[in-house]
């Protein structure tokens, strides 16, 4: 024992004694080491930051629900960005899409602690000196949790605030607006694809199952009226640490709604619910909706697209509920209104080749189509 001591002792005197021997085995260590050894430095800013634009529905603890839910980054003389996650992520992970200055979106397992985020060979040849716009948003309407901490960036990378468009639509409905089934999630689905077209801010409640009425549907404990005053979707049922809904306030949200689109109703119908009831929950959630949002200018009420089959059938459900609800509703808010309410007549906009055989949702190029038409007739009026 005492031995060990003294000659531990006495090697860590040789080495004091010869500063110079060791100074030159320390730097040949680092030159064997590489770069590696030292991370390159690196700046980091909190999600609540204001150079960090955060749209959708966030928790207090900045835990994103329901798809679409993300953020948006301008950055300066950017390399290398990291995006780091809680433990209120979705195990093992949760799909994000990511767009690089408004490039096509691809998709990325976030998981909890630190996400490079692939920046692509462009960055490399771009002017330092100008802004890279980075678009992140969750893709499902369930396992779509990410608890957003901060954002690390390269040391002399720099954060310029994005500056959201002044129109924003918000769109409300079910499995067809939540982009069920496509391989990006709702950052395929025609909600995100017309806001993409039109240069719009976008917000999206969507849930696939739910009703519009308040009501046990296919796995949710609540409807879409209901549950779009929650900051939560109805996937909170599912959680163990997050098994309950806070108050959404929609007065707060900025940049405020000036066009709503809703979709909604097929599982309405599939239960059978009256349409009187179905029309009186449709009108009680435009009021409510108008009052909170004083910028509100559109409404615009879709008819359904129906589910596609082989041979040219297409079957609709609520047929002259929606031309109804219109009607009456545009009665309600009287003729001196600057609000504008349309009908829009989705009827054979989508065909059998446009969806999904197995489940007859629209597929990719059905969602296109979709927005597309959309875009025809929010640009004509
Ligand atoms: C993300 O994870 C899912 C499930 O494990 C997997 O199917 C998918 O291919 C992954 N996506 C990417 C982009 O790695
Ligand atoms: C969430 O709470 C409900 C009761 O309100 C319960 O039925 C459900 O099992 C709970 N879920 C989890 C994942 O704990």
């Amino acid at each position: 024992m005492i031995n060990d001591r003294h000659s531990q002792t006495s090697r860590v005197d040789q080495y004091t004694s010869g500063p110079m021997l060791y100074s030159l085995l320390f730097l040949s260590c680092l030159m064997l080491l590489g770069v590696a050894a030292l991370p390159p430095p690196l700046k980091t800013i909190p999600s609540t930051h204001p150079s960090v634009y955060l749209h959708g529905r966030w928790d207090d603890n900045v835990g994103s629900w329901w798809a679409g839910t993300g953020f948006k980054l301008n950055i300066v003389t950017l390399h290398n960005l990291y995006i780091n996650l809680g433990e209120h992520t979705t195990q093992p992970s949760a799909a994000v899409a990511v767009s690089i200055d408004g490039g096509p979106y691809f998709s990325v397992n976030f998981t909890e602690f630190s996400n490079t985020v692939p920046l692509g060979d462009s960055i490399l040849k771009k002017d330092t000196k100008a802004a890279t716009l980075v678009e992140i948003n969750v893709q499902g309407w369930q396992n779509n949790r990410i608890e957003f901490k901060s954002v690390s960036v390269n040391a002399d990378a720099s954060f310029i605030p994005y500056k959201p468009k002044g129109r924003v639509f918000q769109s409300v409905g079910d499995s067809l607006s939540a982009g069920q089934y496509l391989p990006l999630g709702v950052n395929q689905a025609w909600p995100y694809l017309v806001a993409r077209k039109l240069k719009v801010e976008s917000k999206i409640n969507a849930q696939p199952g739910a009703t519009f009425i308040d009501m046990e549907s296919y796995g949710n404990a609540h409807g879409v009226s209901y549950q779009f005053w929650k900051t939560e979707d109805t996937g909170y049922i599912w959680q163990q640490d997050h098994n309950y809904t806070t108050a959404w306030d929609v007065r707060k949200e900025q940049p405020k709604t000036t066009d709503l689109v809703i979709h909604i109703g097929a599982n309405d119908a599939s239960h059978g619910v009256p349409q009187e009831e179905f029309i009186e929950t449709y009108l009680t959630f435009l009021e409510k909706l108008k009052q909170a949002s004083p910028a509100l200018q559109n409404v615009y009420i879709l008819t359904p697209f129906g589910w596609p089959h082989e041979g040219g059938v297409v079957d609709y459900y609520y047929e002259g509920v929606y031309a109804k609800v219109v009607e009456e509703w545009k009665r309600k808010v009287g003729p001196r209104s600057s609000l504008r309410t349309h009908l829009v007549d989705c009827t054979g906009w989508i065909a059998f080749e446009d969806v999904f055989p197995d489940n007859i949702h629209p597929n990719v190029q059905g969602h296109q189509t979709i927005a597309d038409k959309l875009v025809k007739v929010v640009s004509a009026k």
